[in-house]
């Protein structure tokens, strides 16, 4: 399901009436930030948070936002693509 507002009443409603663990996503427009990720668990939103397009972009995401470092720009070409090309060969922080 798709909604604009997962801190609102329908979404929370939805959570209280499953009762199990709830993970959401920030939508498909903006690409997920770390920023985003970490306040959608601790303002308790949901118990986890669904990272798609920086998690392909950076194969080393959780060491990434552990550290706090850069990440590699996720290129928007290759996301929805066939090929390995965008999926396998973005680089890691350390090689
Ligand atoms: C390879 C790929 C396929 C996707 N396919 C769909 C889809 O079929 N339907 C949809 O609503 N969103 C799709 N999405 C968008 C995800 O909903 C989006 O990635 C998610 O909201 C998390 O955002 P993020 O990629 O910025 O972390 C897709 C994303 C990726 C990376």
């Amino acid at each position: 399901m798709l909604h604009a507002d997962p801190a609102g009443e329908l979404i929370q409603d939805l959570r209280r009436s499953f009762g199990g663990t709830f993970i959401v996503n920030s939508g498909f427009s903006a690409v997920t930030t770390r920023d985003e990720a970490v306040s959608v668990v601790n303002d308790d939103i949901a118990d986890l948070i669904a990272v798609g397009r920086p998690a392909i972009a950076n194969p080393d995401l959780v060491e990434r936002w552990e550290q706090g470092a850069d990440e590699n720009e996720v290129d928007q070409a290759t996301v929805y693509g066939g090929g390995e090309h965008g999926y396998t060969d973005y680089p890691v922080l350390r090689g």
